[in-house]
């Protein structure tokens, strides 16, 4: 039986800083940012928008009447959930109106918390193959305010529908993880911005993709050949493309070149929209499928999931007859461009407020045309969501 990836959904807030701008006010030389990280522009959650809105958002987008009667299974993978004891999961339910008669939950483990989900919902199917299953991977990166991971923010949500004869990506069954404990990312309880060592997470990302993609080659026999692409959790765009050249060497130059074209077309949302942790490999995996003209049905893509802590995983799928018709590009197109630039006094403005819970202790509305979901504030110490 076929199990994978039926539909994607993505869902990224309205307003965005843009990066040339933000190196030269704090004085750095923007081609670091363009291209020695690779990011353009970083997307800004307004207060209205959280992990749970955005991941309503994200689904929102993809949902039938009938997905959502078969959904049995939602899991939200998330870094910055909103309750220590509550999965955010359940806010998303009931926003989506989806069945009472499910399994709801929330998976923390850094950026890795959606691809836990994602295998979770993999095994479920195969116990319930007449069922679907809701992924969500939804985050805002918060590094803080002038700090060298600064450029590596954002914000947005991937949802992804798993079930059987999925129209997108069949999971190939194998899979190989890796995990250990280390300290390169954290972010203790009540503190909004995470604790990170770049250089070293830097390090850690790759020798995790190591360890699992040759452990995967291994089980599965498939050489770098066999994938007509390998699409890796983005923090930001050039860290994929470090880990890639670590095992390029093992294909002759024109797959060397071909792999690496590939890879531009998956850091092309991005590259816009800066880290969304969870969501991050799925946003690359959006992103090639809709940009790439040249992946056809039958090919296999590889996936590289690394949540900082760490674990990793890397695990592969083959594209199906009609997934490009699942598929919308003009609509993120549109998404993408209709954003509004944010003044730097606005974003650190907004990022000072979200740093204080106490000002969420308000009503919050929320124009953005693209979202209809929204947080809109604190009564009663209970956290409200709202339709538009
Ligand atoms: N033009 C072009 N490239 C430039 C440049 C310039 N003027 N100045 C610097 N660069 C390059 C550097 O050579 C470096 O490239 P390399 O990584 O290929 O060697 C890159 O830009 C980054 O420069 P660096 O000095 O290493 O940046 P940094 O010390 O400010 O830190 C991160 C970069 C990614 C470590 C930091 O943003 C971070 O901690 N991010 C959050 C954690 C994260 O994303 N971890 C990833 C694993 S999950």
């Amino acid at each position: 039986m076929k199990i994978g990836i039926d539909k994607i959904g993505m869902y990224t807030p309205k307003q965005y800083v843009d990066l040339v701008e933000l190196a030269k006010h704090r004085r750095v030389d923007p081609a670091k940012f363009t291209i020695g990280i690779g990011q353009d522009k970083m997307a800004v959650a307004p207060l209205s928008q959280d992990a749970i809105s955005m991941a309503a958002n994200a689904a929102a987008k993809i949902l039938t009447a009938e997905d959502k009667a078969a959904i049995d299974l939602v899991i939200l993978g998330t870094e910055s959930g909103v309750d220590n004891s509550k999965a955010g999961a359940l806010y998303v339910q009931k926003l989506l109106d989806l069945p009472n008669r499910a399994r709801v939950l929330e998976i923390k483990e850094a950026c890795y918390g959606a691809t836990a989900g994602l295998q979770y919902a993999k095994l479920h199917i195969l116990q319930n193959p007449t069922a679907k299953a809701l992924v969500i991977g939804a985050d805002i990166a918060r590094y803080g305010l002038d700090t060298s991971g600064e450029v590596t923010q954002g914000a947005g949500a991937v949802a992804l529908l798993v079930s059987a004869k999925p129209k997108i990506l069949a999971l190939d069954l194998a899979t190989s993880y890796f995990s250990e404990e280390v300290p390169d990312f954290w972010r203790p309880l009540n503190q909004m911005i995470a604790e990170v060592d770049g250089k070293y997470s830097n390090e850690q990302y790759i020798r995790f993709f190591k360890e699992t993609f040759a452990d995967y080659q291994a089980k599965t026999k498939y050489g770098l050949n066999d994938y007509a692409a390998l699409t890796f959790h983005l923090p930001y765009t050039k860290m994929g493309l470090k880990a890639m050249r670590e095992i390029l060497p093992q294909v002759d130059e024109a797959k060397q070149n071909e792999l690496q074209q590939h890879y531009q077309q998956e850091t092309l949302y991005g590259r816009q929209i800066g880290n969304i942790y969870t969501g991050s490999l799925y946003l690359a995996l959006l992103s090639l499928l809709d940009n790439d003209a040249i992946l056809q049905p039958g090919m296999r893509i590889g996936l590289y999931s690394y949540g900082s802590g760490a674990v990793g995983e890397f695990f592969s799928g083959v594209l199906q007859p009609e997934f490009k018709a699942q598929l919308d590009p003009m609509y993120y197109l549109d998404l993408l461009a209709k954003r509004q630039k944010l003044a730097l006094d606005d974003y650190e403005a907004q990022f000072t407020a979200q740093l204080d819970p106490e000002s969420e202790n308000q009503a919050l509305t929320d124009d953005d045309p693209f979202a209809k979901y929204y947080f809109a504030g604190i009564v009663d110490k209970k956290r409200v969501y709202k339709a538009k």
